[in-house]
């Protein structure tokens, strides 16, 4: 089973402490994202700065973007971007114009999503989910489970690419050997560490324990 990709999410305040953990991190991670709240501080020039620090990773722009899909999927791909998330309740419509300019682009699953949703998103030619557990979920106590688990395997099996993320560590990791997850999405895990590359070192160590 493929090894599962390792996605940094910098959710920093500003790009210079995003940048400086970047510089740590970055090349020990398969993907760098311009995580939603750095995305509304210093989005465009952030993605610009983490494309020229990492000429060959894959750079993700998560905007969650609600509306004008194909301005804001412009935007993140003159800056530099190849991923850039759209939120589960936006519109078909914002969805296929967003894709229209940017392909990979990724459907955050929160709460307005439903099976028949995820078909018309298949319809249109959206091949990525990302399962997330919102940060004030976690905060109010929701967990990791099978319930979690159950419905990543089926998005799977209708033939999406899943990523993961949510409050992540490294004990999550194990709860989803056997499931081919495309990848793992870690924010604080790794940036709020002393030593973000030691961390995002452990998660490889981690999800190649489980996957080779
Ligand atoms: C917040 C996000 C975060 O980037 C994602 O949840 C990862 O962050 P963390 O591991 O710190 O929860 O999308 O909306």
């Amino acid at each position: 089973m493929k090894k599962p990709n390792l996605q940094i999410a910098l959710d920093q305040n500003t790009l210079a402490e995003a940048a400086r953990i970047a510089h740590l991190a970055g090349p020990i991670v398969d993907i760098v994202e311009v995580g939603t709240i750095l995305e509304l501080q210093a989005g465009q020039q952030s993605i610009s700065v983490l494309r020229a620090m990492f000429p060959d990773k894959s750079i993700a722009s998560d905007t969650k973007c609600a509306d004008a899909g194909s301005t804001v999927a412009q935007n993140s791909k003159d800056a530099g971007a190849d991923l850039m998330t759209v939120i589960d309740s936006a519109t078909i419509a914002t969805m296929k114009s967003a894709k229209s300019v940017l392909d990979g682009i990724q459907v955050e699953l929160y709460t307005a999503w439903t099976w028949e949703l995820a078909q018309q998103w298949q319809a249109i030619g959206i091949e990525q989910v990302i399962y997330h557990q919102s940060r004030d979920a976690l905060l109010a106590g929701e967990v990791w489970g099978k319930k979690d688990l159950d419905i990543v395997k089926k998005f799977i099996d209708m033939g999406f690419k899943v990523s993961v993320t949510g409050g992540l560590n490294l004990d999550t990791i194990k709860l989803f050997e056997g499931v081919p997850v495309y990848t793992f999405i870690a924010g604080r895990a790794i940036t709020g560490q002393a030593d973000p590359a030691a961390a995002a070192e452990a998660f490889q160590a981690e999800i190649r324990k489980y996957w080779s």
